[in-house]
């Protein structure tokens, strides 16, 4: 099987490309390379240069190709940009998806796997999100992820195509410095940053109503999340005509500042983080129950909070070799 990797010169795809390639799986990457770096692509992986709005190119490379399965994260995943420039999100997210499915499914296409996120959620109010969980997006973009889940069940019952929606919680840590996540826009990555300018990180809040008074999230290893792709597309390949809705957790909160206080300990990084502001918008607790993926997937994520700060660090000290003083 060939499959196409939309978003494959990003930090997740690359870890996904190289995870199906280990698995024995023919790649092709799709990227229009606006945030994507082509160094991620490995030798021997053909990269095509285009966005998924491209209804001509994306159609060309499936047949150029042989794909036979498509899994796609090309999209905009700023949580913040999304509010000033919904249109935009709307545009690259949900009508980029559009045209992709149109020429997945006119090439007969059988298998199609959607990056989806746990931001479909919103703010719920249960200790374990379930695949049940009212879906109440928060901002622009956890809609167009609904939105995109929405379009990817439909044309798949409707054309017959097998599908997956992973709904990723927290994404941290690397395979490899190389591809290690560059954006700076999340909290480990953040915390790199501040430690980086000697400054101490920033805990957003600390009254929120959970053991710490800080936010609680489920953070999940790039490496095992790579993985669950690997599983994901194995199962439809089995098994065509499935429909499944996943989520990609551990299962297991962990605070802002018991990660912070991970983050110091294992970079030699001594400074005591401040209690800043809430950050509009966030909710205090969303943790995953992995329970489905582990039942139809045989899929459990193996890495713990250690090895994300350790990997992403390595990844940070190849671009920032001034924070290694520490
Ligand atoms: C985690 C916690 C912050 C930085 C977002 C998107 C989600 C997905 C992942 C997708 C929050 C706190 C952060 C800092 C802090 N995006 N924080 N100090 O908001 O849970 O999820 O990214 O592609 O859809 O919503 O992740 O890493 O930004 O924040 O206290 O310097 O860390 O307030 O509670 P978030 P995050």
């Amino acid at each position: 099987m060939t499959w196409l990797i939309t978003g494959g010169a990003g930090y997740i795809g690359a870890h996904i490309v190289e995870a199906m390639t280990e698995a024995g799986e023919r790649t092709v990457v799709y990227d229009d390379l606006s945030t994507g770096v082509a160094e991620r692509v490995p030798d021997g992986v053909p990269l095509v240069v285009g966005s998924t709005l491209d209804g001509e190119r994306v159609a060309r490379a499936l047949t150029d190709h042989e794909v036979t399965g498509v899994v796609h994260l090309a999209a905009k995943k700023q949580v913040a940009e999304s509010l000033e420039r919904p249109l935009h999100y709307y545009r690259e997210n949900v009508e980029g998806l559009r045209v992709l499915l149109d020429a997945v499914t006119a090439a007969g296409v059988p298998s199609f796997v959607l990056s989806s996120s746990a931001a479909v959620y919103g703010t719920p109010d249960v200790d374990l999100v379930t695949e049940e969980t009212p879906c109440v997006p928060l901002a622009p973009y956890g809609e167009t992820k609904l939105a995109g889940e929405w379009l990817v069940r439909a044309a798949g019952r409707a054309a017959g195509l097998s599908t997956a929606c992973l709904r990723y919680f927290n994404v941290a840590g690397a395979a490899r410095p190389e591809l290690a996540d560059t954006g700076v826009s999340n909290l480990v990555p953040m915390v790199f940053e501040k430690l980086t300018a000697e400054e101490p990180p920033r805990v957003f809040g600390d009254d929120y109503p959970t053991p710490d008074g800080t936010c609680v999230r489920d953070y999940v290893h790039v490496v095992d999340l790579a993985e669950a792709h690997v599983a994901a597309a194995r199962a439809l390949r089995a098994s065509p005509g499935r429909d499944l809705t996943l989520n990609i957790g551990r299962g297991e909160g962990v605070s802002v500042r018991e990660m912070i206080d991970r983050v110091t300990a294992l970079t030699g990084h001594g400074l005591a983080p401040v209690v800043t502001a809430r950050r509009p918008g966030d909710p205090a607790r969303v943790v995953a129950s992995a329970d489905r993926a582990a039942a139809l997937l045989g899929w459990k994520a193996r890495l713990g909070v250690d090895d994300m700060i350790t990997s992403a660090w390595g990844g940070w000290l190849l671009r920032h070799p001034e924070a290694a003083r520490g």
